[in-house]
C-alpha cells in the first residue's frame, strides 16, 4: 500500500480541512462572555510551533471555545485540530489531563487501527504540551505543576 494508507481518513480530513484552525480575540471572547487564554509551545528540536486560544468561563472554569494555529506538519495539524475540539465543554482542570494518546484514539477511524504511522507520533505531544500551557496560565501556575500523564512519542 501507499504511504497515505498508514492515515485515518480523519487525519486526511482535518488536515486537508481543520475545524478548529483559527483565532479567539479579545472581542470574541468577550461576547461569549469568557476570559481569553492564549498559550504558545514549541517543539525545540525542530522548531515546530502551536498556538492554543481557548474562551474560559471564569466561574465554571469551563472551556467555552477553542482554536490553534500551527507551524508543524499535516499530523501536527490534524492533532491539533482533534485535541481543540476535544477540549470545547471540559473544564480546565480535565483539560489538562488530555493526553496525545487520546488525540490520537479521537483521530482513529477503527478503534484497533493506529491513526498515524507510528514515526508521527511526535507531532501530536506538541498538543499535549500546549494544553498544559494554557492551563498554567488560566490557573496561574507553572506547566510543569501538572502532572505528567502517560504519552507516546
Ligand atoms: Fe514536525 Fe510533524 S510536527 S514533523
Ligand atoms: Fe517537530 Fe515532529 S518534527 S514535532
Amino acid at each position: 500500500g501507499s504511504i497515505w494508507d498508514e492515515y485515518s481518513n480523519q487525519v486526511i480530513r482535518r488536515m486537508d480541512d481543520p475545524t478548529h484552525q483559527g483565532e479567539i480575540t479579545e472581542e470574541q471572547a468577550k461576547q461569549m462572555g469568557g476570559k481569553l487564554i492564549v498559550a504558545d509551545f514549541g517543539a525545540e528540536s525542530c522548531g515546530d510551533a502551536v498556538r492554543l486560544y481557548w474562551c474560559v468561563n471564569p466561574e465554571t472554569d469551563v472551556i467555552l471555545d477553542s482554536k490553534f494555529k500551527s507551524f508543524g506538519c499535516g499530523t501536527a495539524i490534524a492533532s491539533s485540530d482533534a485535541m481543540a475540539e476535544l477540549c470545547v465543554g471540559k473544564k480546565v482542570q480535565d483539560a489538562v489531563k488530555i493526553t496525545n494518546i487520546d488525540v490520537e484514539k479521537a483521530l482513529r477511524d477503527h478503534p484497533d487501527v493506529p491513526a498515524v504511522p507510528p514515526q508521527k507520533m511526535h507531532c501530536s505531544v506538541m498538543a499535549y504540551d500546549v494544553i498544559k500551557k494554557a492551563a498554567g496560565t488560566y490557573l496561574n501556575v507553572d506547566m510543569e505543576s501538572f502532572e505528567e500523564e502517560q504519552i507516546i512519542c
